[in-house]
């Protein structure tokens, strides 16, 4: 979406090309409007014809959507086809084998880090490979409702053990294998896992990972903090059978402990290939899928079976405007909820034929993506705008040398987009003819705006999804009509919201429901013009955007606080070329303690050892003292005016000390 201030440039007018229109499931606005109505004024039709596509082994007894949004009413809840019974796995997997006869319909096109490994998977090879993994996952003692947490690089051994999961009714888990022990810690015990999932090693670009060294180290804290509740870790051998040329070459050393360590190749090896799936209640869980919150600690967002696969085979449908001839490349991963929804659920749900890629944009080559297109002949391509950023970097060159003739429709998601970035997507990668849909959305929400490709639309603006009713409030909770800037809050559920907080309900309920009773407030900003159309602004809150991943302040500073020199410390976000935001940190030493380099270096690793690479900060500032309100609160605006340099400061007379204001400005880093 639009990042502000750029709307006098942006407000134009883009048409998809005729034959793109004429075959599209909404050809026009009109026909976006129709459903759009038909989906509010009668959600339970409108749900209804969407669930009849899918297998229920007993009907809903209960309505479509019932829900309380009001915390002055009562706890806050969202049930969908309450009574039903079904599973996510059969839907996805078996009827398509079964009833769809797509059995022999390529599902992923794997494509690993290093071009020379690559395999095709049927949905009749998934659908056994899920089986055997689902009898193993069985025969380790997992029930209905038990967590599995699943650490693991993208492969296709991650989607095979994401179903298994959902076939037996476990609630997977997903943390990102670029998360550290600690996070990846912290994830198992607030899951209370019982199994962990993950690999030996993994290259990334050229860069070897230790996964199950990683993996050790997080379960020893965990036992460390509490009694550990994982009993088997099940590992599957990637870097050795796979990575540079097999076994022989194997340059890692995988730490092993027999009484709780399982090859997953030993363990498939005589799992049978037929595995009746659970049959779950509409409402029970599916996963667990962590997100940080302002607090510092991750909250576990819940989603269940019934909503989520009707939401995201709904959104993928539209959203991409599916078709069964594409080859649909998203190259999120599968540890964020993009990749859950649209890698693997939305659509698998389809039926539809996905690449799935192991490795980075640049490797071994500045041109893997538009190889990779050429090579599957990709129609429907959706990434991020910090990837965007970082190709446009090499220029026109590399896209030249191949073929991209195959792109029909081309996304963004994860951050505002800004408009040389859009330009570039749409220009260079699209060549102009292929419209560019920006989805706006949150781990909490599924897919819930999205800029409607196939009807007329201004580029960087959009209209809600089916089922979504968003409006703009001001800070009094008063809602604004018309043209308006605001707080973005829906006012009803859909089939997709999360459900609660993992074992938090208070937490869910006071981070999105207590600010305007009534309504899902999602913490971002937003403005309607007078057209009607949305435009995402940015966060409110404390909460930062570096290259499409959300992450709070208050875990990045309770980080750096951990270090023996820090006695305070507050982070901002400042503008970066590529990263869309990075962190700027101002740290205030404990006395007699010396700002040095080493200093700056040992912080800086020991953001990446506590969270992950993603939040290692940019920039680390001397302050001697923080700018803090006469209660002490610190005033993040002003911090944030320091590490861009802006001198107009406004009004400081809350401040308590503005001498404060004239050092930080004087020590503040360049560059980083
Ligand atoms: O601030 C919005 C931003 O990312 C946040 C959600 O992050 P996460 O839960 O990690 O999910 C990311 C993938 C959906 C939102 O609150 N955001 C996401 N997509 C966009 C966006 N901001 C502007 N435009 C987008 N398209």
């Amino acid at each position: 979406m639009v990042v502000p201030g750029s709307q006098h440039i942006e407000d134009k007018m883009y048409n998809p090309p005729a034959e793109l229109q004429r075959d599209a499931h909404v050809p026009d606005f009109n026909s976006y409007l129709a459903l759009y109505r038909k989906s509010l004024e009668n959600p339970e039709g409108f749900w209804k014809e969407v669930a009849d596509e899918f297998f229920w082994k007993k009907p809903a007894t209960g309505p479509m959507l019932q829900y309380n949004f009001d915390m002055t009413k009562g706890n806050i809840y969202v049930k969908c086809m309450e009574g039903a019974k079904t599973n996510m796995c059969y839907n996805v997997l078996d009827r398509n084998v079964k009833e769809r006869n797509l059995g022999e319909q390529v599902a992923y096109y794997w494509e690993g880090n290093s071009p020379d490994h690559h395999m095709a998977i049927t949905y009749r090879q998934l659908l056994s490979q899920v089986c055997r993994c689902a009898n193993v996952l069985k025969q380790m003692g997992v029930k209905k409702g038990d967590r599995v947490s699943i650490y693991l690089p993208m492969i296709p051994e991650l989607v095979y053990t994401m179903l298994a999961c959902a076939r037996i009714g476990a609630v997977h888990s997903i943390v990102f294998a670029g998360f550290s022990s600690d996070s990846l810690c912290e994830r198992i015990m607030d899951a209370q896992s019982r199994i962990l999932v993950t690999a030996d090693g993994v290259y990334r670009g050229e860069k070897l990972i230790n996964l199950k060294q990683i993996t050790d180290e997080a379960l020893e804290k965990c036992r460390e903090k509490a009694s550990s509740t994982v009993t088997k870790c099940l590992v599957v051998k990637h870097h050795a059978l796979r990575a540079k040329g097999g076994a022989a070459c194997n340059k890692l050393q995988t730490p092993w402990d027999s009484e709780c360590d399982v090859w997953w190749d030993e363990a498939m090896r005589d799992a049978p290939e037929e595995c009746e799936p659970e049959w779950l209640d509409a409402e029970d869980p599916l996963f667990i899928l962590y997100t940080s919150g302002s607090t510092g600690k991750p909250k576990g967002v819940l989603h269940t079976v019934a909503g989520y696969l009707l939401y995201t085979s709904l959104t993928f449908k539209y959203v991409f405007d599916h078709h069964h001839d594409d080859v649909y490349w998203c190259t999120a991963d599968i540890g964020w909820i993009t990749g859950h929804s649209y890698i693997t659920y939305g659509p698998l749900a389809n039926g539809a034929t996905s690449v799935l890629f192991e490795g980075i944009p640049v490797h071994p080559h500045v041109g893997r993506f538009w190889e990779i297109i050429e090579k599957y002949k990709v129609t429907k391509f959706y990434t991020a705008p910090t990837a965007i950023r970082l190709l446009m970097k090499y220029g026109r060159e590399p896209l030249q040398k191949y073929d991209l003739s195959s792109l029909r429709i081309l996304g963004t998601v994860g951050e505002p987009i800004n408009p040389e970035a859009w330009h570039w997507y749409y220009d260079v990668v699209g060549r102009g003819k292929c419209p560019v849909v920006d989805t706006f959305w949150q781990t909490e929400t599924v897919n819930v705006l999205l800029c409607f490709v196939l009807a007329n639309g201004k580029h960087l603006a959009t209209f809600p999804f089916f089922g979504v009713e968003p409006t703009i409030l001001n800070e009094h909770g008063e809602e604004l009509e018309g043209e308006a800037e605001g707080y973005l809050v829906f006012r009803r559920p859909w089939p997709g919201i999360m459900r609660t907080v993992y074992r938090n309900q208070e937490r869910f309920e006071n981070t999105y429901f207590r600010k305007f009773p009534g309504f899902y407030v999602t913490g971002d900003g937003c403005r309607r013009d007078k057209d009607g159309y949305y435009w995402i602004t940015g966060r409110i809150d404390d909460m930062l955007n570096v290259s499409g991943h959300l992450m709070s302040t208050a875990e990045v500073e309770a980080a750096l606080t951990e270090h023996s020199a820090v006695a305070e410390a507050a982070v901002v976000s400042r503008p970066h070329k590529v990263k869309g935001e990075c962190l700027y940190c101002f740290v205030t030493l404990k006395d007699h303690r010396e700002f040095t380099h080493t200093l700056v270096e040992e912080l800086k690793r020991l953001v990446r050892e506590k969270i992950g690479p993603i939040a290692t900060p940019d920039f680390i500032q001397n302050a001697p003292a923080l700018p803090k309100t006469r209660s002490g609160k610190i005033m993040r605006r002003i911090l944030r005016q320091v590490a861009r340099n802006e001198k107009d400061l406004g009004d400081l007379s809350t401040l308590a000390d503005p001498k404060v204001v004239e050092i930080l400005f004087s020590q503040r880093c360049e560059a980083a």
